[in-house]
């Protein structure tokens, strides 16, 4: 077992790198597709929600009876159709119909390469491959005689993953941002307080940050009450990491970040710096991993879930 925080990432990465790479359509869909969803799924990102599906699947594991290889190899899938979730939603973000980004993850934006009808269809084809993955038995990207999870299990993680996606999650909140944005000609943009700016960060990166958590304390089969802890854990996380996200949008670097810092004043979007300013708002921050650290005490968690969450609020990309 790895000593520190970044050295068990390190290696949550890699497995799930190595998973992801299996997990594409190669030699089965036409080519330029697979070049197009490769390019918006490898290669970079701190890969944060399919680590938290590991992670929490390692933590609850002694309590259902399950060693913690074992639990990592259950939540395998459900991890991977989590950020290819994730990476469906970045391509699209970045489109110039929304946040209009040339940079992501260091590279050039999948429709700045291949045009934005091919990152169009690349984001279209992450998002459903991302159910077929969790449905599909025996799973491609599980070695041969890795455990699995039972079939009723797996549809709840799809059932709890497309609500986070969906209209009431990621796509609802990234409707409320664009027409902040002043982007949605029907709905012209309305001021955003404290609660209508919680409510969008909630629905756009807590919902799959949540479900992300959440998917890896179901798919081990843990009580009811267990999910609820790691559910409300996820979601002071995720709602420390947008504020973060916000901050280090205008204190980062584009090298550090590997996309363009200053792009959230310069659309003029709602952002926690813009309503509190910085220090406010890594105070805030500090609170929500306050209250997500005390679930997890009170649930008998903690270790690297503790460690996690404070990692959250230190980030520099
Ligand atoms: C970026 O997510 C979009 C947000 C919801 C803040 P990440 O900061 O997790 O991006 P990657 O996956 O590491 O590139
Ligand atoms: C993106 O939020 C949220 C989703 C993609 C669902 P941002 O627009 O703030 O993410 P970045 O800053 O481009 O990574
Ligand atoms: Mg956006
Ligand atoms: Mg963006
Ligand atoms: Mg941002």
């Amino acid at each position: 077992m790895s000593t520190n925080l970044s050295a068990y990432l390190q290696e949550l990465r890699s497995v799930i790198d190595g998973a992801l790479e299996r997990s594409l359509p190669e030699g089965a869909a036409p080519t330029l597709v697979v070049d197009a969803m490769r390019h918006g799924l490898m290669g970079g990102g701190k890969r944060l929600r399919p680590c938290l599906t590991l992670m929490t699947a390692e933590a609850v594991a002694p309590l259902v009876g399950l060693t913690t290889p074992r639990a990592r190899l259950m939540a395998l899938p459900g991890a991977c159709a989590v950020e290819m979730i994730h990476c469906y939603s970045l391509v699209h973000d970045d489109l110039p119909a929304m946040d209009n980004d040339t940079l992501r993850r260091g590279k050039p934006t999948t429709h700045v390469v291949f045009g934005d009808g091919l990152a169009i269809l690349a984001g279209d084809g992450l998002l459903t491959e991302a159910f077929g993955l969790i449905a599909a038995s025996p799973s491609p990207v599980a070695a041969a005689g890795a455990p699995e999870a039972p079939a009723e299990r797996r549809l709840r993680v799809i059932s709890v993953l497309s609500a986070a996606a969906g209209a009431v999650g990621m796509v609802g909140g990234q409707a409320v941002d664009l027409r902040a944005a002043g982007r949605v000609p029907s709905h012209p943009k309305e001021p955003m307080g404290e609660r209508e700016l919680r409510d969008m960060h909630a629905r756009k990166t807590g919902a799959l940050i949540r479900a992300a958590a959440i998917s890896g304390a179901m798919i081990v089969g843990v009580e009811d009450s267990i999910v609820a802890a790691v559910d409300y854990y996820a979601q002071e996380v995720g709602l420390a990491f947008q504020i973060i996200d916000d901050v280090l949008d205008v204190e980062g670097s584009a090298d550090d970040l590997g996309k363009t810092a200053g792009k959230d004043a310069a659309a003029g979007k709602p952002t926690y710096p813009a309503l509190h300013g910085i220090d406010e708002s890594r105070r805030i921050a500090v609170d929500c991993v306050a209250r997500a650290k005390a679930t997890l005490d009170a649930a008998g968690l903690g270790g690297r879930l503790t460690e996690l969450a404070d990692w959250s609020l230190t980030r520099t990309k």
